[in-house]
């Protein structure tokens, strides 16, 4: 019966167009749970609204998230390996890296989320699976311009294209770890104007320029295409803080890097991915250049 009424609430709380639920009391209010306690009763809390199929649950979402093999790479890319390192993730959604990481023995993990659905969801699997992790409420930008802290390992994976000021994020970033982990889409003209539903997302007379002093990248504005982003996004969402973004060439991702001493670049991946360029690569500031 609840699981009827809880649908009825979001049908009628449904956001407009997008065919998703809208996130709102609808999805989530205040209720007794009638089971004994479990892991089961904690994932229900959001049920309906997990993409990933988590460990330990029944029921929950259906992709196959944990297990994630970006971090097994980079647990045998990173200088020195992950077991032991200090890490600030950015952008968590499930927590399903933030277990990976935890796995792989990492002396700590710091991981800092804006959306308060992700967080709450993250705060849960910590309960579900019983790991080791901080996680934070709010702007990773923001935490990292203003942490004191430095950390072995920045680790951002899905978050930069989602972000307004990209070349910050990765400038805060460079300045508060010797080791970045990125996985981002990335701008290709030619590889996105050929598929006319991913070309559809950009808004060319919103482009603007990094202006890096000596020298400037342009940023491809991208929509999420959302009406009233703020207070009309779903219950499941993995985008990021407001409804335009700005996508980077690859070129001058890998130049940013390179500007900040991370000259150290490996890359795992670099695909077309659907008409969703895609890059996947762990950056170190080279030794002699250390502080
Ligand atoms: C596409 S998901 C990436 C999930 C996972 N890290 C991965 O790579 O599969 C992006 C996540 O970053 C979060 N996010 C977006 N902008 C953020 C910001 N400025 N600060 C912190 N988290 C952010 C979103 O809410 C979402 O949970």
């Amino acid at each position: 019966m609840r699981k009827i009424l809880g649908r009825l609430s979001r049908l009628i709380m449904g956001t407009k167009g997008s065919g998703l639920p809208a996130s709102g009391e609808g999805i989530l209010r205040a209720r007794y749970e009638t089971r004994t306690p479990s892991a089961q009763t904690i994932a229900d809390i959001f049920e309906d609204t997990w993409k990933s199929r988590l460990p330990n649950v029944e029921t929950s979402g259906t992709v196959e998230m944990f297990g994630d093999r970006r971090v097994d790479w980079l647990a045998k890319t990173l200088p020195g390996g992950l077991t032991g390192k200090s890490v600030c993730e950015i952008g968590p959604f499930e927590g399903y890296q933030t277990l990976g990481l935890s796995q792989q023995g990492v002396a700590s993990i710091t991981s800092i989320e804006a959306n308060s659905f992700n967080f709450l969801k993250c705060l849960c699997l910590k309960e579900i699976c019983k790991f080791d992790a901080t996680f934070e409420f709010g702007d990773g930008l923001g935490f990292l311009r203003e942490t004191p802290q430095h950390f072995d390992l920045i680790f951002a994976s899905g978050v930069l294209y989602h972000l307004q000021t990209p070349f910050e994020f990765l400038s805060a970033a460079m300045a508060k770890s010797d080791h970045i982990y990125l996985w981002t889409h990335y701008y290709d003209a030619d590889v996105i104007s050929a598929h006319p539903t991913v070309a559809q997302h950009f808004v060319p007379k919103l482009d603007q320029d990094f202006d890096g002093g000596d020298h400037s990248y342009k940023m491809f504005a991208r929509s999420y295409m959302i009406r009233n982003y703020q207070t009309s996004i779903p219950a499941y969402w993995e985008g990021g803080l407001q409804d335009i973004t700005f996508w980077v060439e690859k070129e001058a991702l890998l130049d940013h890097l390179r500007r900040g001493g991370f000259d150290n670049i490996h890359i795992h991946a670099d695909t077309a991915g659907k008409g969703m360029p895609i890059i996947s690569l762990c950056a170190s500031r080279s030794a002699s250049v250390r502080t």
